[in-house]
């Protein structure tokens, strides 16, 4: 099939490979004249495991082209996919302005029946609103011309975007005619993965709840992980023993300093915000993002107390990006950590491998290195924000002789505990039984 992809952002670009490489015919539309130079020369302007590989190979394969205008591609494609960018506006909803100027211009641009599929993540609601937006564009010029509005979220991780875009566990398509959902069916006819058909409205919410469940797991686990490291607990027997029950699984309870990422803290102030905005709180999902507003300074609080104070102290930050395996420092722990670090009079030195240069801009004064060791040098302190391979594999034997101190607070539970500790290290985790308890 031709389709069209507007967007190519993150969820754009990934979306578009994967189906290029499902034999479709995918014209990705990007105005950003830097981006679209870079993905034109199979340049991927983000890093992803995997992913320019295949962008090359499609781009050469002739299944993958780019575009600057809609109006370019718009009558040689049967479904348009909207991915552009929802940031956050200042009260917690989700600007929705990128997304209805490319309504506006498939309006103002169709000439036959489109399927219009929206995979940006939207408020509950949006597609009503999208649809009478085309509605009204029609209306100006005249012409009565048919179309679907679809909504078909995604659920990709970073770092493992490629596999969750072609290999998906769900495919979740809200639609209420039948021919849009014979269109969406055609689409993904060569994915074997469940599909779940529904309203717009119900598609909207799958992906609003699917993402505040995740981080509802993940402060459930962090704020029983405090209550843990005061009595003696180890959270991650607790995990262990939770997660075998079918019924609750293993995944999202790692105790950690929080999550961080372009999805979860997004969204879950979306929703917050469409719930006040409807009078219906979201109590539990409120004291979710309380949690994680302060999971990183309750870790920082108890390195405090480990060290005395922290002025002047040399603190080794390792990891900066909110998870490993992606650039993405956004809503990034290491950024609450580096601000407190900063304002109680530490010196930091930081490494992490690809995140460096994002974080740099934000915060200059910072001495980044460019190995994990390099940044170990004269340190009183290492704190783990991110469990990067090479920062869990350090050999903390040969590490000892280069720390001042040997501190180490394991913000991500990754390290070998019991090994750190028997090499002499004060070792402390998030939730764990510690020398203090
Ligand atoms: C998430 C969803 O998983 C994905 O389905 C959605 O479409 C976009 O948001 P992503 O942001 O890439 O994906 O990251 P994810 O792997 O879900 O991790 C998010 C954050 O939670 C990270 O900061 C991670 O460190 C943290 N996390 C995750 C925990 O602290 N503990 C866990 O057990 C799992």
């Amino acid at each position: 099939m031709n389709i069209a992809v507007i967007g190519a952002g993150y969820v754009g670009t990934t979306t578009s490979v994967a189906f290029a490489n499902y034999g479709h015919k995918v014209y990705v539309i990007e105005n950003d004249q830097e981006k679209l130079k870079k993905l034109k020369k199979s340049i991927l302007p983000f890093y992803e495991e995997g992913m320019e590989e295949l962008l090359k190979k499609l781009i050469a394969g002739g299944n993958l082209l780019f575009f600057q205008n809609i109006e370019e591609v718009i009558d040689q494609v049967e479904i348009l996919f909207i991915t552009v960018g929802t940031p956050s506006l200042p009260n917690g909803e989700a600007d929705l302005s990128y997304v209805e100027e490319a309504a506006r211009q498939i309006g103002k641009l169709m000439n036959e029946y489109k399927a219009i599929v929206i995979k940006s993540t939207v408020p509950i609601g949006t597609g009503d609103k999208i649809h009478k937006i085309i509605k009204a564009e029609l209306k100006k010029r005249n012409k009565e011309i048919s179309f679907d509005l679809i909504s078909n979220p995604e659920f990709l991780r970073e770092g493992k975007a490629l596999q969750d875009a072609l290999y998906p566990e769900r495919i979740v398509i809200g639609c209420e005619t039948e021919k849009a959902e014979k269109v969406m069916k055609d689409l993904y006819k060569e994915i074997n993965s469940p599909v779940v058909f529904t309203t717009i409205k119900d598609a909207e919410m799958i992906k609003y709840a699917s993402n505040a469940f995740l981080a509802t797991k993940i402060s459930f686990i962090n704020e029983l992980a405090r209550l843990c490291d005061k009595i003696g607990a180890n959270v991650i027997q607790v995990a262990k023993g939770m997660g075998l029950d079918s019924r609750i699984g293993p995944h999202f309870l790692q105790a950690g300093i929080g999550y961080g990422g372009s999805c979860f803290p997004k969204d879950i102030k979306a929703l917050l915000a469409l719930a006040s905005a409807k009078k219906t709180p979201l109590q539990i999902l409120q004291a979710v993002s309380d949690v994680n507003q302060t999971q990183a300074l309750w870790f920082m609080e108890k390195v405090e107390k480990a060290l005395g104070s922290l002025s002047g102290k040399r603190i080794a930050v390792l990891g900066l990006t909110f998870k490993p395996q992606t650039d993405d420092i956004r809503e990034a722990s290491s950024l609450k950590i580096i601000q407190y670090l900063i304002e109680n009079h530490s010196y930091i030195s930081a490494y992490d491998p690809q995140g460096t240069e994002h974080v740099k801009k934000i915060y200059p004064n910072v001495h980044y290195t460019q190995t994990p060791f390099e940044a170990l040098k004269g340190a009183d302190a290492v704190l783990i924000v991110t469990e990067w391979k090479e920062i869990v594999e350090i050999d903390w034997k040969k590490a000892k002789n280069v720390l001042s101190q040997p501190y180490v607070f394991d913000g991500r539970n990754c390290l070998n505990s019991s090994a750190l500790k028997k090499l002499g290290y004060h070792y402390e985790g998030v939730g764990t039984p510690s020398f203090d308890v």
